[in-house]
């Protein structure tokens, strides 16, 4: 990355589990619609069953789980957290254990990421939203209940978003010092920060100009601004790493959580597919499809001048889509009758 020593012998300690480089591709339509240059950056294609954002922070975090002497993972999210099946996927690659902490109710068929969490042999723990309110004292009780057992786990928090998680990010750097397009703005999804604080981290460092702004798909942008602050923190503790000029600006819009957090009207599904139809890309409809309407949106409301390059980063999520069949029913059925 060149005058950051410090950042460059960090970015080597990573097991290589991804497949990267991603591409970057123009969505032709979209950008006449907007009046933009509309890219995206397919993270959703940097693994199948470990695919999305959440394998480039695992490359960092099982590269200090190994260095630790860890025999297994144990992590936590909602029911249909692409965090877990992610880690689920990687713990088998490894050689690992995976224990999961899932809020929500344990369905009667299991379906979408926790099917695949199941099909990759990760055992599960589920709790009530209630419980997750004293998820620390839950994952330390964890921690300690496979200690008993022999084992030594590795604990992950939710999303992967930490300072040794955010790396992967920091690294998507590189990736696109070496496109032949500059980008004006990066936008990508806020669930627990970790994604966006590696972006904003990863342009200062890298000299790359563009402008990150987040959108938020659960919680309000003051969250957020907390969260990643959080991260900077842990890298100034951890690393020695501080933001290059000691400032930085976190661009968070809590417009577009909707209903809340994993739930989608029908106009937004709609959406989904009218994208899906225009452009060949299926978003997920829990991270990816709200950020994507509200980059749309800033595009409408003047915040991103006409002409612009614009960069969407597609975090993956599709196996959250499988769970909303009976959602996606009424709007393809109106369709087919009419
Ligand atoms: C598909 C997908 N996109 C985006 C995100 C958000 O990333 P982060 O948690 O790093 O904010 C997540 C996870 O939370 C995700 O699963």
């Amino acid at each position: 990355m060149g005058p950051y020593p410090i950042l460059d012998a960090l970015l080597e300690k990573r097991i290589s589990l991804a497949c990267l480089p991603t591409p970057v591709e123009k969505l032709p339509h979209l950008s006449d619609e907007l009046g933009v240059a509309l890219f995206v950056k397919r993270d959703d294609l940097t693994e199948s069953v470990a695919s999305g954002n959440k394998i480039r922070k695992l490359e960092y975090l099982l590269y200090d789980a190994k260095e630790k002497g860890c025999d297994m993972l144990i992590t936590c999210g909602g029911v249909q957290s692409n965090h877990c099946r992610a880690t689920a996927a990687v713990a088998v690659r490894m050689g690992m254990g995976c224990h999961l902490i899932l809020r929500g109710d344990a369905p009667k068929v299991s379906g979408g990421n926790l099917l695949i969490d199941r099909i990759l042999g990760a055992t599960v723990s589920f709790y009530t939203r209630e419980d997750f309110k004293r998820l620390h004292e839950i994952e330390l009780e964890t921690v300690a209940a496979f200690e008993k057992k022999g084992r030594r786990p590795y604990l992950i928090p939710m999303g992967g978003s930490n300072a040794t998680g955010s790396l992967g990010y920091i690294r998507m750097m590189e990736e696109l010092k070496t496109e032949e397009i500059s980008f004006d703005t990066i936008y990508c999804a806020l669930g627990s920060g970790g994604t966006y604080a590696g972006i904003l981290l990863g342009l200062a460092w890298a000299g790359l100009r563009a402008e990150a702004r987040g959108i938020a798909v659960c919680d309000d942008a003051a969250y957020f601004k907390n969260e990643v602050a959080r991260i900077f923190d842990e890298f100034k503790q951890q690393y020695n790493l501080t933001f290059p000029d000691g400032r930085f600006e976190v661009n968070a819009d809590d417009r577009f959580v909707g209903e809340g957090y994993a739930l989608n009207t029908p106009d937004e599904l709609q959406e989904l597919i009218r994208i899906a139809r225009l452009e060949g890309l299926i978003l997920d409809p829990v991270y990816t499809l709200k950020t994507f309407l509200g980059m749309m949106q800033q595009i409408r409301e003047g915040a991103i001048p006409p002409g612009s390059t614009v960069l969407f980063v597609h975090t993956g999520g599709h196996y959250g889509i499988f769970p909303k069949g009976e959602e996606f029913r009424p709007l393809i059925e109106a369709e087919a009758k009419g």
